[in-house]
């Protein structure tokens, strides 16, 4: 099995703790702030145990590494703002809960510091425009950060797919199981369209196992919901993908829409879930134009193989080829732009928005089907 980024695969389930009754002070996590709290408690984000110290803060947004020089490209922090800094600021151990008041965990506050948005965001998102959604919510989040390891008592509860949320050790074990050495992750917010399958497949082809790891935290209000696309994934993987070779499990991260870095946090994360090689392709994470369409290949330039520790599969624009009548991408096809058919993420939402049916060519039938009844009973 592939080593977790940094060496050790983090298990902070494993730590016996129980829930510690006395009133210490409580925060209530954000939608983001759980994400990444289950994030770090299944060891998904190892090498961390906790919210980023200003040291490794200021490394991973200037540097794109800890401040001990692992590669590490997205800050994992956890904001606050200013009225609770002032019921905060001498806690040394902080409650975590969940929205219903549940204790999930604690911090031990070893800081609390102030840091520069703009700065962040020009590093992370490259961009300081408030419409791009990550530095949306970075405008919108606390002034200051907390610091410390995390203690867990147990994971947040989800009532969808909780059959699917493997953590990093369990889906080790899977693969394992299975007697796969070389595995392929595939990170999607998006229903699986046909230029999703051919890259996924074109990886398959050349190493054991697919991981099917789609991103379930949170996501702007447009992208199709999970629990839709769940639905489009179950109908894909039964209808058209092998499985004894393919495993559907979730991904619960947030999504930050940083394109390049967050490529290359999706690797090295999908590296702690085992996988051997990871799947980028056009834009990856990427929104509007932010980002050149193989920017968030290019950032890998940056590091070493080894520092890595997991390949990256890179693939080009795929689409489907009317010349030949075979799925392509710009690398293999002779094919005139009007010999392709391919749509834009916005151009599907309009064309479902206003009843109108996408091409067999661009999205398998179950998928158009599920996808089509979404938006008519958002319609209603
Ligand atoms: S992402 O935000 O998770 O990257 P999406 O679900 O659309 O968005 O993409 C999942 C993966 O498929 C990413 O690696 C992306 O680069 C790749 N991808 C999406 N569409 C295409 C396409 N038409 N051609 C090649 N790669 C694609």
């Amino acid at each position: 099995m592939i080593e977790p980024h940094g060496g050790n695969l983090v298990d902070l389930k494993t730590i016996a703790a129980t829930e510690d009754l006395r009133e210490n002070s409580s925060l209530v996590l954000t939608e983001r702030g759980l994400a990444d709290f289950e994030m770090l408690a299944t060891g998904a984000l190892s090498p961390l145990t906790g919210f980023m110290a200003k040291d490794d803060y200021l490394s991973t947004i200037n540097n794109m590494r800890l401040s001990n020089g692992l590669v590490w490209s997205i800050p994992i922090t956890l904001p606050i703002t200013s009225d609770q800094y002032a019921d905060l600021k001498t806690a040394d151990e902080i409650n975590l809960k969940d929205s219903t008041g549940k204790a999930l965990g604690k911090i031990f506050v070893s800081d609390i510091y102030t840091y520069d948005k703009h700065l962040e965001a020009e590093k992370v998102y490259q961009t300081t425009d408030d419409k791009h959604p990550g530095v949306a919510a970075l405008q919108m989040q606390g002034e200051y950060l907390i610091a410390g390891e995390v203690e867990v008592y147990s994971l947040p509860e989800y009532d969808i797919f909780q059959e699917y949320r493997l953590a990093p050790v369990e889906l080790r074990k899977v693969f394992q199981e299975k007697g796969w050495q070389r595995i392929v992750g595939f990170q999607t917010r998006n229903p699986i369209h046909r230029a999703h399958e051919y890259i996924t497949k074109c990886a398959l082809e050349i190493v054991d196992g697919l991981l099917i790891h789609p991103l379930v935290g949170e996501t702007k209000s447009d992208d199709i919901p999970a629990s839709v696309r769940m639905e489009c994934y179950r109908a894909i993987l039964d209808n058209y993908f092998p499985h004894r070779h393919t495993v559907l499990a979730v991904y619960p991260a947030a999504m930050r829409y940083a394109g390049p870095r967050e490529a290359i946090f999706h690797a090295i994360t999908r590296k702690n879930y085992g996988c051997t090689h990871f799947i980028v392709g056009r834009d990856h994470a990427g929104i509007g134009n932010y980002y050149g369409t193989y920017d968030a290949q290019k950032i890998f330039e940056n590091f070493t193989r080894d520092e890595l520790g997991i390949e990256p599969l890179f693939f080009e624009h795929a689409f489907y080829c009317k010349r030949t009548d075979l799925m392509a991408t710009t690398k293999t096809s002779r094919a005139m732009d009007h010999e392709k058919i391919f749509l834009s993420g916005s151009k599907v939402r309009e064309i479902l928005k206003s009843g109108g049916r996408l091409p067999e060519e661009f999205t398998r039938p179950e998928v158009e089907e599920i996808l089509r009844r979404h938006y008519s009973n958002e319609k209603k």
